[in-house]
């Protein structure tokens, strides 16, 4: 595979590219608000097999008007970060992760898997199309990579699509919530079923959260937090990614669910925390009984990397925590040095593009 350096750029892009050429303002970048770095690359599955894939060069897709995902949702995605390190290079985090999740999440919604290397290949060809839109090293922003897939074939009844598109986006992120948030815990709406689709990074997942988010949003919490569905006891997944708490005792503590997505920040962050001599625990947690023994709360996952949850309000109740969050701080000093180059990546995470 091509490592990614100029020459690489111009080849797919016909134009001569350099690590953040864009010369946007990269300190002032939020979560989501480029959306203009169009060039994304697409392949099709046809007949049992995926084409090679091309990259198009705007931020457009003609489809069926009958496509199975715009009526029945077979829709699924990944995010991943792709970071300018120190030494100069260019690297992603952990998607062998990603498509390790990616390929289980479509045995789950009969959507086909692609191999290891179609996956990597493809954010490898966008990534070095789009290196001008690489946010600088020191910068502290990240080019975030969007790899999903839909249902493409044109039906109207229910069932498999018979093709599908996958398809891989880029834009430059920085913070998701810029800075720690209060938390409303939604009592009202269930996330994901036990039994459901809620471990599979599908857009319903996503779909289900936006108009509980929207409510706690107006009344001032930028994040929701979901309890599971069954008993309405155990806390199970916030809005945009997945619950760790650090308790009094010094545990990693993680809920163990069915229905929450596997997410590859907390799977890392686990390994982490061993590696910085906490106890890490995957397992239910009872909210009422156990929220007075968190120190801290974070919400984790790619987009949000480690967001300190300084409280969380149910109904006339409110839970504090410990600030500044000195744990889950320096955890994601840690987290960040490693992605960047900073410090070793001495769990093998990053892969060079
Ligand atoms: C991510 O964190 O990468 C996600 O896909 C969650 C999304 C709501 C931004």
């Amino acid at each position: 595979t091509p490592r990614i350096s100029a020459e690489v750029g111009a080849m797919e892009n016909g134009k001569a590219q350099k690590v953040g050429g864009a010369g946007l303002d990269w300190s002032k970048l939020v979560f989501g608000s480029r959306v203009d770095s169009h060039c994304f690359i697409k392949h099709v599955w046809k007949d049992g097999e995926w084409d090679k894939g091309e990259l198009v060069q705007e931020p457009y897709v003609k489809m069926h008007v009958m496509a199975n995902v715009f009526h029945y949702g077979q829709a699924i995605f990944e995010g991943q970060k792709v970071f300018h390190c120190k030494d100069g290079k260019v690297r992603i985090f952990n998607d062998k992760a990603n498509h390790a999740r990616l390929t289980a999440g479509c045995q789950r919604m009969g959507m086909p898997t692609m191999t290891a290397e179609m996956f990597h290949q493809a954010i490898d060809r966008v990534v070095a199309a789009n290196l001008d839109f690489v946010p600088p090293y020191g910068s502290g922003a990240s080019l975030y990579v969007r790899p999903f897939m839909i249902g493409s074939g044109p039906q109207l009844g229910l069932g498999p699509s018979n093709e599908f598109t996958f398809m891989v986006l880029v834009s430059p992120v920085g913070p998701y919530y810029g800075g720690s948030v209060p938390c409303k815990l939604v009592d009202e709406f269930d996330r994901a079923a036990p039994l459901g689709v809620g471990q599979v990074k599908c857009a319903g997942n996503y779909a289900a959260d936006i108009v509980p988010a929207k409510q706690a949003k107006d009344q001032g919490f930028p994040i929701c937090l979901y309890l599971d569905a069954k008993e309405h006891k155990y806390v199970e997944e916030f809005s945009t990614s997945n619950f760790a708490a650090i308790t009094k005792s010094n545990v990693y503590l993680t809920p163990d669910s069915s229905s929450v997505l596997g997410s590859v920040t907390n799977m890392c962050l686990e390994v982490l925390a061993k590696d910085m001599g906490l106890t890490v625990e995957r397992r239910k947690i009872d909210f009422e009984a156990e929220v007075s023994s968190f120190k801290e709360v974070g919400a984790v996952g790619t987009g949000v990397v480690i967001t300190v949850v300084e409280s969380i309000t149910r109904g006339e109740k409110k839970y504090t925590f410990e600030q500044p969050s000195e744990t889950l701080q320096s955890m994601y000093n840690k987290l960040r040095a490693i992605q960047v180059g900073d410090e070793p990546d001495k769990f093998g995470w990053l892969r060079e593009i």
